[in-house]
């Protein structure tokens, strides 16, 4: 066991808070079983105690310690475990007695993942109990894929960060609740992520929730519309020609490819450019670099970034959901 494992695993005994590396994206972890380290979780990311935290399982016998799997949905569950286990999928579940309200804002449901990330399992087998994750980014920003980027989120306000290099996904789970339907079961994708609708098909009829909820206690938490947003204003238009750029200010282009016929590198005399997916032009390269670009652009002093669209199925569905939420202003 590696120095940086055994002091997690210590630290999380204790009560502590860590940054933990998994292959979406960096997790602030607690202990799940104790309540007081997850109010830790909350304080340090000023996250509000109605968003709920997704609790990440090592095993089968962890999984039935923290959730009640319904029978008529429990054929299902087992074949996405099987498809998707470790990885970024998320179930949403009857949560049993033994996960403190805290973790799931009082809701009588838990979301429950295994992470694939070996630094994460090795912590999680060693802990022995389930761990209680969100990003590690304080509320509404953008989630953090390198330990870098933990720090500058959360620096000072928790004692340790597991630097596990880049995410290899760079996106949030997909978070789904299976529902028993009369011919094939439903699944509803709370939030798009590394698993696809495509993907999700085999198993089910997918449904995609569009709802936005912005309420004071949102019956989806996953959905909040304004998230993952940097300070600077990220703007996005249907068309470029739709961009009116203000006099004497300065734009960076968050570009899909750096590919001029898309249409917006040549629109403007841009103050700097990213690109998402420079090297293959591909949705997964696209994924992994997002919240890294993002910051980047957040981090140049530009008094808005305008963002290209990229094409809205498969994975792109998940990075445009992301572009949306970032560009909605928070209220
Ligand atoms: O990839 C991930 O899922 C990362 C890594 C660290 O595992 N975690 C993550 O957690 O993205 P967080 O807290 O940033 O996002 C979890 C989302 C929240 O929007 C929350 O509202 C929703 O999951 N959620 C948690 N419990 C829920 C529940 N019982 N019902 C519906 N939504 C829930
Ligand atoms: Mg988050």
């Amino acid at each position: 066991m590696s120095e940086a494992v055994s002091e997690a695993v210590t630290m999380l005994k204790n009560g502590e808070v860590v940054a933990l590396p998994t292959e979406t994206v960096y997790g602030l972890a607690a202990d799940a079983f104790n309540a007081e380290a997850v109010a830790k979780v909350f304080e340090a990311k000023e996250r509000p105690s109605f968003d709920p935290l997704i609790v990440h399982v090592s095993s089968a016998d962890e999984l039935n310690e923290v959730a009640k799997v319904p029978e008529d949905v429990e054929k299902t569950v087992q074949k996405l475990i099987s498809a998707f286990w470790p990885g970024p999928l998320t179930l949403v579940l009857p949560k049993s007695d033994k996960v403190p309200d805290i973790v799931t804002s009082g809701l009588p449901d838990v979301a429950v993942r295994q992470s694939g990330n070996k630094i994460f399992r090795e912590i999680g087998k060693e802990l022995g109990r389930p761990i209680a994750a969100p990003s590690a980014n304080r509320f509404g920003r953008i989630s953090p894929t390198a330990g870098s980027a933990v720090m500058k989120e959360l620096e000072g306000r928790i004692p340790l960060i597991v630097d596990g290099g880049a995410c290899r996904d760079g996106l949030e789970s997909t978070i789904v609740r299976v529902e028993a339907g009369e011919k094939r079961p439903i699944i509803h994708i709370l939030r798009l992520g590394p698993v696809t609708k495509k993907e999700l098909q085999n198993f089910g009829r997918v449904i995609i929730e569009k709802k936005r909820v912005i309420d004071e206690h949102p019956k989806v938490p996953g959905q909040l519309a304004s998230h993952y947003a940097p300070v600077t204003p990220l703007l996005m238009f249907d068309k470029p020609e739709d961009f009116v750029p203000e006099e004497g200010k300065k734009y960076g282009l968050l570009s899909h490819k750096g590919d001029p016929k898309a249409g917006y590198i040549d629109l403007h005399e841009w103050a700097m450019v990213e690109s998402l997916s420079p090297g293959s032009g591909k949705l997964p390269e696209a994924a992994v670099r997002l919240f890294h670009v993002l910051r980047v652009l957040d981090e140049a002093g530009l008094d808005a970034i305008v963002a290209e669209p990229v094409s809205d199925t498969g994975l792109g569905q998940a990075i445009m959901d992301r572009l949306r939420r970032a560009s909605l202003p928070s209220s």
